[in-house]
């Protein structure tokens, strides 16, 4: 019965790769590399549209966005069930055309098609899955670094893009071949190396992230233009004064699973925590609750970022602790590493390779690597990078990482691979007894919150005012009051 799931999800997956486009069996070898360039220079405008598809609130429901020259346009959604067209909402982008958005609800398990109208524009037609919520697998990365063509490489768009690609085909069929399908894809920050609309377009141009949910959070690269800001559309958006300009958090269910999508590069702490408390709030039946972010507190493998990181810690730890998170997941540091659990910034329980814990009275963190960026092996020295005093498991090599995410009611497992061996090389299993779990509930600072608050606004102004000259140097029409607080 097992073998004839599995077979059955690879069948499935397979077809489903197969109907994107010709790309889609791009592998790891120079033909494959040549299919791409071959594509890549003859579907201009259908990179340009960056069709993409967006989580919903939940499993229920997508979010398909597109850059159009027309203003209104809609997408239409067929199964063998029903046949809708879904009118698109609208944001102006600074390019002077449009990204439109619709999302699509009432999702039942299924094989839907969907395509993109708006003026003179169609879409292909894509394909997407929507599987039972009662196991769910999401696929994890970090530090994608979609980057521009630059002096060093005329053609570095494409092949970013192309090692993005490779990437979630290779996690695709890893699943496959476990006998399950990704139900959704998470990106801890670092989406585009420059904040740039082109780099969005190529984090666009794989057919994949038009059938599986993408949701990505905003990383201190991603800050460095306004791509970001115009390029997504994410459910449950917090209504916060203090702000990024191009972005902000935003939570969404999988399953049973609670996703918390935090920006950690605005340090206003007030808006974080009400977000946390609201979202927690609207969410109690859900058993796992996972927070994303961007900056690598645990891993320890940059000395010289050792003052911002405590300062992470503080900021954000007590939060979590607070309301019971059970991972963090992030990257930025470009270095793989799994903390211990951890309470009050401290090991409350050791984990290591292949750990397997119950009712961990804490949280676990997880900063996964980069996919075009691989930290060095060695320090400018030529020493091995440190590890830091509650890293549980690190591990280093120049290949690229992904890990699959499986959700049941009691156990998640977080299983990590990579692209160039296809092995997995570390696997983490939480078990939990109670949806509790371990967690006490106890924000381990209290003391801080205040303090955290208040500094934290005057951070954020400041930071972003330092962005706000940067968008305006960059020829962007940003108002003060966005310059300010964010927009
Ligand atoms: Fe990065
Ligand atoms: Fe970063």
């Amino acid at each position: 019965m097992k073998n004839s799931k599995r077979f059955l999800s690879l069948v499935l997956t397979l077809l489903m790769l197969f109907t994107l486009s010709s790309t889609a069996f791009a592998g790891f070898d120079d033909i494959s590399k040549g299919i791409w360039d071959t594509a890549w220079e003859k579907s201009t405008e259908s990179i340009e549209a960056a069709v993409t598809m967006f989580p919903g609130s939940d499993e229920t429901e997508r979010t398909i966005a597109w850059y159009s020259e027309a203003e209104e346009g809609y997408v239409e959604l067929k199964s063998l069930k029903r046949t809708e067209k879904i009118t698109a909402s609208v944001k102006k982008t600074p390019e002077g055309d449009n990204r439109l958005w619709a999302t699509v609800t009432d999702l039942e398990p299924g094989v839907y098609t969907y395509k993109c109208v708006s003026g003179d524009f169609t879409s292909k037609t894509y394909t997407f899955n929507v599987e039972s919520a009662d196991k769910s697998t999401v696929l994890y990365v970090s530090d994608i670094h979609i980057t521009d063509d630059n002096e060093d490489n005329e053609n570095e768009l494409r092949d970013t893009s192309y090692l993005w690609d490779t990437t979630i085909e290779s996690a695709v069929l890893q699943a496959a071949s476990e006998g399950n399908t990704i139900d959704l894809i998470v990106s801890g920050g670092d989406q585009a190396s420059e904040g740039l609309r082109n780099e969005y377009e190529g984090l666009s141009s794989s057919n994949l992230v038009k059938s599986i949910p993408f949701s990505i959070s905003v990383g201190n690269h991603d800050r460095k233009s306004v791509g970001y800001k115009y390029y997504t559309a994410n459910p449950n958006e917090a209504d916060q004064t203090f702000k990024s300009y191009i972005g902000t958090d935003y939570w969404f269910r999988q399953g049973n699973a609670l996703f918390l999508i935090l920006d950690s590069c605005n340090v206003s702490m007030r808006e974080h925590y009400e977000f946390m408390e609201q979202a927690t709030e609207a969410n109690t039946d859900a058993t796992w609750i996972i927070a994303v972010m961007h900056h690598d507190m645990f891993g320890g493998r940059e000395p010289w970022l050792d003052t911002e990181n405590t300062m992470l810690r503080l900021l954000w730890t007590p939060f979590f602790d607070e309301f019971g998170v059970d991972m963090c997941l992030y990257g930025h540091s470009h270095y793989y590493s799994v903390s211990n659990v951890i309470y009050g910034r401290k090991t409350v329980e050791k984990t290591g390779h292949n750990a397997e814990v119950t009712d961990p009275a804490g949280t676990i963190y997880m900063a996964s690597g980069s996919i075009s960026r691989h930290a060095p092996l060695l320090d400018d020295e030529g020493n091995t990078p440190p590890v830091g005093e509650n890293a549980g498991y690190t591990w280093l090599e120049d290949e690229t990482v992904y890990s699959l995410m499986e959700f049941t009611d009691d156990t998640l497992t977080f299983k990590s691979y990579t692209v160039e061996s296809g092995e997995e090389f570390n696997r983490l299993t939480i078990t939990k007894t109670s949806k509790a779990g371990g967690h006490t509930y106890k924000n381990s600072a209290w003391y801080l919150k205040p303090v955290a608050f208040f500094v934290g606004r005057i951070v954020n102004i400041i930071n972003n005012i330092d962005m706000y000259n940067r968008y305006k140097d960059q020829g962007f029409d940003v108002s003060l009051k966005e310059g300010l607080i964010g927009s």
